[in-house]
């Protein structure tokens, strides 16, 4: 796994599609290198393409992947402690089921996750997430990525004509439902209101912006509606011809668009060991 040599050279990237719906492989760069100016263009341009970028047999030190991170922004470095932030290194966070002591040494460590976009009980949800994989279960645990500008533009016009300028609450319940949906706000629990349907700061196209897991109802509907609609959405989001599934290797590293793409995790075997490195890029308002 990796590459012989950290270098500056004239890059030799490739960019290969994954699937119709989303994602590509960016091929020839290794991310140990300080990267030209060319080469960064060239992965921000597949990102903005594509989504979600995949960059394989990569072996990064913390170091080297906040420095990779930092190319599309500045990371987020809020050192919560129940978030399993690294206090060496506040822009590392760790997701892994691996208990020392009987203690987690990271967030979200077990088995399914219902689709999401990360950080949408926030104001100001983050642009992008990067995981780099460096232990992973035999089978399962994939992560699994649905297109939201897909989705949006497959809507039928009066459905976008009745989302057109609405606006959901989102809630992320930590202790009670980090996983699968919850459908109350319970006292305490974070949250923010975005709109339904929002607009690509990059690329100016309109993605669907509600999720499963933290979307809990649109504002300014009667509650039973607003379930319903909810419910249509998030399986129209979630079909599978706008999903795409990665499987992961040790060295993997993942960077995806919280904009435009919602995330799901695909169950695994609590007796083996997943550990993901993660750095989230701080994001914007949504509009
Ligand atoms: C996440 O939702 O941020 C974690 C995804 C994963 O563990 O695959």
């Amino acid at each position: 796994m990796g590459f012989a040599a950290a270098s500056n050279a004239a890059p030799s990237i490739e960019v290969v599609p994954l699937s119709p719906a989303l994602g590509a492989e960016v091929r020839g760069v290794d991310l140990r290198a300080t990267l030209d100016e060319e080469t960064i263009r060239l992965i921000r341009k597949a990102w903005s393409d594509h989504l979600v970028i995949r960059l394989r047999g990569q072996e990064l030190s913390e170091d080297d992947q906040v420095r990779f991170g930092e190319t599309f922004g500045p990371l987020n470095r809020s050192a919560k402690k129940r978030a399993h932030h690294n206090a060496a290194n506040p822009a590392i966070m760790l997701i892994s089921n691996i208990r020392e002591n009987g203690q987690l040494i990271g967030a979200l460590p077990d088995g399914e996750m219902h689709f999401h976009t990360d950080q949408s009980h926030q104001e100001t949800p983050c642009s992008g997430t990067m995981l780099h994989a460096l232990e992973v279960p035999s089978a399962g645990g994939d992560t699994l990525f649905a297109n939201c500008y897909t989705a949006y533009e497959t809507l039928p016009d009066e459905m976008k004509q009745r989302l057109a300028g609405k606006r959901a609450l989102h809630g992320y319940d930590y202790d009670n439902a980090s996983t699968r949906r919850g459908t109350v706000l319970k006292e305490g629990v974070p949250h923010a209101v975005h709109p339904v349907v929002r607009t690509h700061p990059v690329t100016g196209r309109k993605a669907l912006y509600v999720n499963r897991l933290m979307t809990l109802r649109i504002e300014d509907m009667d509650p039973q509606e607003s379930e319903d609609i909810l419910q249509l959405l998030f399986d129209h989001i979630e079909q599978p011809a706008f999903v795409w599934g990665q499987q992961w290797k040790p060295g993997d590293v993942i960077l995806w668009d919280n904009r435009c793409t919602v995330h799901a995790r695909t169950d695994f075997s609590a007796a083996e060991r997943r550990l993901m490195r993660r750095v989230t890029i701080l994001g914007e308002k949504p509009f």
